[in-house]
């Protein structure tokens, strides 16, 4: 008989919502994972931030740790899971970890997206390995696909619906006609937003992710910084209800597209509210659920669908990577480390070429149309529909564009705001999916 291989021995970094269904299913399933590794894997210690919470895991008090740096220190650690989040002191841990050749398995998307570059920097130079599925679409296998199984491939365009919360709020106000903050509140009452909000309603969660997935797909560093960001909050139920008279839903899209033209090869990277139309694959994702669509050369149209977050989904993906470096970790090798070698550049906003909703309050009296179709011709901006709804005082014109950009709309929408027979520009709204 073959002597059993010496466990590889875990720190975990954090035992909140996703580190404590680390510990779970660490213990449940440990002789299943202990057989698809070919060793078994111990929990060697838990770093966490107050030593007197009530956790009820099944592990002995003794484990658990204020000193993660100590715990990531400690030469009998051979893998380091971070879920503690945010920028520091997670980064100084996985870098401390990575230096040390422990390889790191994170769902820390801030931090990758934010700074990246010195984790994988870090991993470079001692060969561990540095693994992220969970940062983004929780449960969803993604990231491993898209650096593995479609290394072969031209990415054109990746869209997704990364954040739950999100489009929990645009599918209740899809389903109800509530307004925004209607839906945000029973999105709240029923768990599945935050005490605050913010990250997720403002896009820069969704932000992250999408910075994290440009670099992926097109193997060039993008960080937050340099994507597109605009949240729902503005998002109105008359929006919702004119993109419903369209035969669209309106969904928070992150989308990260290969650009070529005149000036060369680029990549734009963007979130932000978007009509598409109900026959697109991502317009039947409801609730808190994400999917990501993906357009490759050869693949075609691929798309990624499932839970992307809760503690458990989001628990899955960390020991999917565990499993992985812990077999590389055996074997002597080393998984697929980042790609940056295309360095695209990072195009503006008002470079990108979209179509556009745009709904206006106006006077109800000869010449308005003919001012407004002006404003449109002025730029260049041609438009494929446009709308009378109401009459009188009421009355609103929604004209759809056909593509334009986004500079040129931007100053389309300036052009109207100075129109006298404009009372406002009530909002401007992209549409993407492809022209029927
Ligand atoms: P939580 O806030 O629930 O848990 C954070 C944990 O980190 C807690 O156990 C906390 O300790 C511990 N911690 C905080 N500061 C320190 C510190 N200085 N030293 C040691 N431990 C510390 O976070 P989540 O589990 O929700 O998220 C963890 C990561 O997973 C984040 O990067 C998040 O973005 C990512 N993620 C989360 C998802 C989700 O659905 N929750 C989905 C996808 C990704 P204590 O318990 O004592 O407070
Ligand atoms: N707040 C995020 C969401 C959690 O709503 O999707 C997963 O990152």
């Amino acid at each position: 008989m073959a002597t059993p291989a010496a466990p590889l021995r875990v720190a975990l970094l954090g035992c909140g919502t996703v580190g404590a269904e680390v510990v779970r299913l660490l213990h449940t399933s440990g002789d299943d994972l202990s057989a698809r590794i070919g060793a078994p894997l111990e929990l060697a210690g838990i770093a966490v931030r107050r030593l007197g919470r009530a956790r009820d895991l099944p592990v002995p008090d003794e484990l658990f740790t204020t000193d993660a740096a100590g715990l990531v220190a400690r030469p009998d650690i051979d893998l380091v899971v971070e879920v503690i989040g945010g920028l520091e002191p997670a980064r100084s841990l996985i870098v401390a970890a990575l230096t040390a050749g422990k390889s790191v398995v994170t769902a820390n998307k801030a931090l990758l997206a934010e700074d990246g570059a010195t984790l994988h920097a870090a991993a470079a130079l001692s060969g561990a390995d540095l693994y992220y599925e969970a940062s983004v679409a929780g449960a969803i296998p993604l990231l491993r696909p898209l650096r593995e199984s479609l290394a072969g491939d031209q990415i054109s365009r990746v869209t997704g619906i990364v954040n739950g919360t999100t489009n929990f709020v645009l599918t209740r106000m899809d389903e109800t006609g509530a307004g925004f903050q209607d839906a945000l509140d029973e999105a709240t009452s029923l768990g599945y937003a935050e005490a605050d909000p913010t990250a997720d309603v403002e896009g820069f969660d969704a932000a992250a992710k999408a910075a994290i997935l440009a670099g992926l797909a097109f193997h060039t560093r993008v960080v937050a910084a340099d994507v597109h960001r605009e949240g729902i909050t503005e998002v109105t139920a008359a929006d919702v209800a004119s993109a419903k008279a369209m035969g669209c839903v309106v969904k928070l899209l992150a989308i990260a597209e290969r650009v070529s033209d005149a000036s060369g090869n680029g990549v734009s990277v963007r979130v932000h509210p978007a009509m598409i139309p109900r026959t697109h694959p991502l317009a039947s994702v409801r609730e808190a659920y994400n999917a990501v669509f993906v357009e490759a050369a050869s693949a075609g149209r691929l798309m990624f669908y499932g839970p992307g977050a809760g503690g458990s989904p989001t628990a899955s993906a960390v020991l999917g990577d565990l499993v992985a470096v812990a077999r590389n970790t055996l074997s002597g090798a080393r998984g697929a480390g980042s790609s940056d070698y295309a360095d695209l550049r990072v195009r503006a906003m008002g470079e990108v070429v979209t179509r556009y909703h745009i709904s206006l309050d106006v006077a109800d009296k000869a010449g308005v149309l003919a001012a407004v179709a002006n404003a449109f011709a002025d730029h260049d901006v041609s438009i494929r529909t446009v709308r009378q709804e109401g009459h009188g005082d009421d009355a609103s014109l929604v004209v759809v564009t056909h593509t334009a950009s986004d500079a040129d709309l931007q100053a389309v929408v300036e052009q109207l705001r100075g129109l006298d027979s404009v009372r406002a520009v009530a909002s401007v709204m992209r549409v993407e999916g492809q022209e029927p």
